[in-house]
């Protein structure tokens, strides 16, 4: 695997691949790799020649510093998952490299997409997501760029980004990989203490029970039923549970046919907190 720090020289390295009209996947990652990333790239190698993943704690993103200071750094194990899956082009650089003197973030409009959800509770959040992405995306110039479902909210962003700027990038979005026991793979689990840990399933156990009574519950008496289900356990603070359209993010009253929906929910499990989700048409 090629590691490059700089991104002039990621760019004539890629720059030689493309005239050799080799196709180019770019999946990009904060680092601390997990199974979940690894999906990405296993996605990824299906159709693309070469994979270039990207490391990069993007600090305008973050908008609580300890959470940024705290977000584990494990490069070396990185480096070792990353050619255990072949894994061809690593670009690691520094925030300097990306961002100069000036690590602040621009404004994009979504069309009101980052006003849901995470927008709520994570101000500049998807600002700070929609600055690094487009940045990636500039210096590789992949022809297919890798999301998770996981963060469903960015993955439609980036979506959407890439449609109003005309870039010319294939967007992919990837199911969610998730632990035996039903907790979607995260960096932060590794953050959780042994009965965080044995707690936490029970997100994913709460949103299939969602998705079973989705058919005949209305979505504000279940989401009633899911804030009741949560308050029972002292060990999580639901932040938000929401019913919302595929396309719009918009929380719904009623159903309507033809529509895709998909339950949200961010909750902590102790001061760890964890985002989630599940879909709802197409049983
Ligand atoms: P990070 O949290 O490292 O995630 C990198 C990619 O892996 C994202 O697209 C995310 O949705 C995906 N991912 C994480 N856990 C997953 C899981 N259990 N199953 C499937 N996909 C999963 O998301 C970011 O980094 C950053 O915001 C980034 C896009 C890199 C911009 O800085």
């Amino acid at each position: 695997m090629k590691i490059f720090k700089y991104k002039n020289e990621l760019k004539v390295y890629l720059q030689d691949l493309k005239a050799q009209k080799k196709t180019i996947g770019l999946v990009p990652t904060m680092g601390a790799l997990h199974k979940g990333h690894l999906s990405l790239i296993s996605q990824a190698k299906k159709i693309n020649d070469i994979i270039v993943v990207s490391i990069f704690v993007n600090p305008t993103q973050f908008d609580n510093n300890d959470d940024l200071i705290k977000y584990p750094k494990t490069i070396e194990n990185d480096i070792k998952l990353l050619e255990s899956v072949f894994c061809d082009v690593l670009f690691y650089p520094s925030v300097k490299e990306i961002y100069n003197e000036k690590i602040v973030a621009d404004t994009f409009d979504f069309d009101g997409l980052e006003h849901k959800m995470e927008g709520k509770f994570r101000d500049g959040h998807f600002n700070g997501v929609g600055t690094i992405v487009k940045t990636l995306f500039e210096i590789v110039a992949p022809h297919r760029a890798y999301f998770g479902q996981k963060d469903f909210q960015q993955l439609q962003i980036i979506k959407k980004m890439v449609k109003k700027h005309r870039i010319n990038i294939k967007i992919k979005g990837c199911s969610i990989f998730r632990e035996e026991d039903g907790l979607a793979m995260s960096s932060r689990n590794a953050r959780l203490i042994e009965q965080q840990r044995e707690a936490a399933p029970f997100i994913y156990k709460t949103l299939k029970e969602v998705r079973k009574k989705f058919g005949v519950e209305n979505p504000n008496n279940l989401t009633q039923w899911v804030e009741d289900q949560f308050k029972k356990y002292p060990l999580f603070t639901l932040e938000y549970f929401t019913i919302a359209d595929e396309k719009t993010l918009e929380t719904i009253k009623n159903k309507e046919s033809g529509k895709k929906y998909r339950a949200f929910i961010a909750i902590f499990v102790g001061k760890i907190r964890l985002i989630d989700n599940i879909r709802l048409h197409n049983l």
